[in-house]
């Protein structure tokens, strides 16, 4: 992260050195997908593709520069309204539009410049990175102490209420509570969280397909609704609740659609429960077999993949040294994420990429990561 940078890139926009300086990470998702938002589990990483935020409490408007994007569009922190903008802007304004309703009282407008090395599209959450940034900042110029799992869900909030996609918490909770070199199981309906260790001889390479993510919003809210119209007819809370006995015996009142979403979830649960012993025992045909099972799921009953989703996973699943394969995050777009013996890393890359580009004409590009600590003020 070039954190020197970001405060001489603060100098020359500002004319002054910025009180704080931030950083948060984006994040990987190991299995548990689409499961957040059916209070059930997920098993996500903070990656060491993060951005940096550096900020001071402004007499304006509160103004944004990011070295990637350009200038933001202004807004003032006092005033701003769920639809204010569709620009990148609504993640700034929402999560401070979400802390002023909760302390109920008025934030101070930012100077803030953003640095990111997050790969835009790729799934791996530049967006909740995004809303902790601006959480930690405004928790240290406004003295709130609120912790990181406060500033989670306040980042929840921003992106339901302000920016309009009904998501889990999964993204919010992983680049804040992220822990170096650990994946994090974690109870979405409780919150609690078991933290496991990586074996040291996987990595974890992010492999991403180049295509954008694209038409997401509403497909993932058309997904969301789904699940909530199954578990209405199986007369659960949350999907969380129901297992395939009760799906099955419910299976022909259900819509077909419907009983493929829910097959999707209450099996998805599983998995990531099965993988945490998996992961603990090292047990590495239990990873591949359950992270295949996971994207043939998202694939099939949940078609949340695309075609080169399932080239890349395909391309995976084939290369020296991959102990497992799946999509990460949303879907319909983005990357893959693989566990691979560290040893046989450049020859995985050097495959997956060659076999991926064979079938679909794209290039794509794989990255190994190190798994990181979750968002923190870096100086003050
Ligand atoms: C997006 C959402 C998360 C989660 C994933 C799918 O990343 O923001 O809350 O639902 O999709 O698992």
């Amino acid at each position: 992260m070039p954190v020197g940078e970001i405060r001489d890139v603060f100098r020359e926009i500002y004319g002054r050195d910025p009180e704080v300086v931030g950083i948060a990470p984006g994040r990987i998702n190991l299995i548990g997908e689409h499961t957040d938002y059916n209070d059930g589990f997920v098993f996500p990483a903070a990656i060491d593709r993060g951005l940096a935020i550096a900020a001071c409490v402004s007499d304006g408007p509160s103004k944004t520069y990011s070295v990637q994007l350009g200038n933001a569009e202004e807004f003032d922190v006092a005033d701003v309204k769920p639809g204010f903008t569709e620009t990148w802007s609504k993640y700034g304004a929402g999560m401070g539009w979400a802390i002023s309703d909760l302390i109920e009282s008025k934030l101070p407008n930012l100077n803030v410049v953003v640095d990111s090395e997050i790969p835009i599209g790729s799934g791996v959450s530049s967006s909740a990175a995004l809303e902790l940034a601006f959480g930690v900042v405004w928790n240290y110029v406004e003295k709130l102490t609120l912790d990181n799992r406060e500033l989670a869900r306040l980042g929840q909030i921003c992106e339901n209420r302000f920016v309009g996609v009904n998501s889990g918490i999964m993204d919010q909770m992983a680049s804040a509570m992220g822990r170096n070199g650990h994946a994090m199981f974690l109870d979405t309906r409780t919150l609690q969280m078991e933290y496991v260790k990586v074996p040291s001889d996987l990595a974890v390479v992010l492999c991403d397909t180049k295509k954008e993510r694209a038409l997401t919003t509403s497909a993932y809210n058309e997904r969301r609704t789904q699940c909530e119209t199954a578990a209405q007819y199986l007369g659960v809370r949350k999907l969380r609740d129901a297992d395939m006995k009760l799906l099955d015996s419910t299976k022909r009142h259900l819509p077909e659609v419907v009983y493929r979403r829910a097959k999707h979830v209450i099996t998805e649960n599983q998995r990531c429960v099965d993988f945490k012993e998996a992961l603990r025992g090292r047990d590495y045909e239990a990873i591949g077999r359950l992270m295949k099972e996971s994207h043939v799921s998202l694939r099939d009953d949940y078609e949340v993949s695309c075609a080169e989703l399932d080239a890349m996973a395909e391309s995976a699943w084939a290369a020296p040294g991959c102990v497992g394969a799946r999509m990460t995050g949303a879907g319909f777009g983005g990357a893959c994420v693989a566990l691979v013996q560290k040893d046989l890393l450049n020859p995985f890359i050097t495959a997956t990429l060659s076999v991926y580009e064979l079938a679909t004409g794209r290039e794509g590009d794989a990255m190994s990561c190190i798994i990181v600590d979750g968002a923190r003020l870096l100086e003050a």
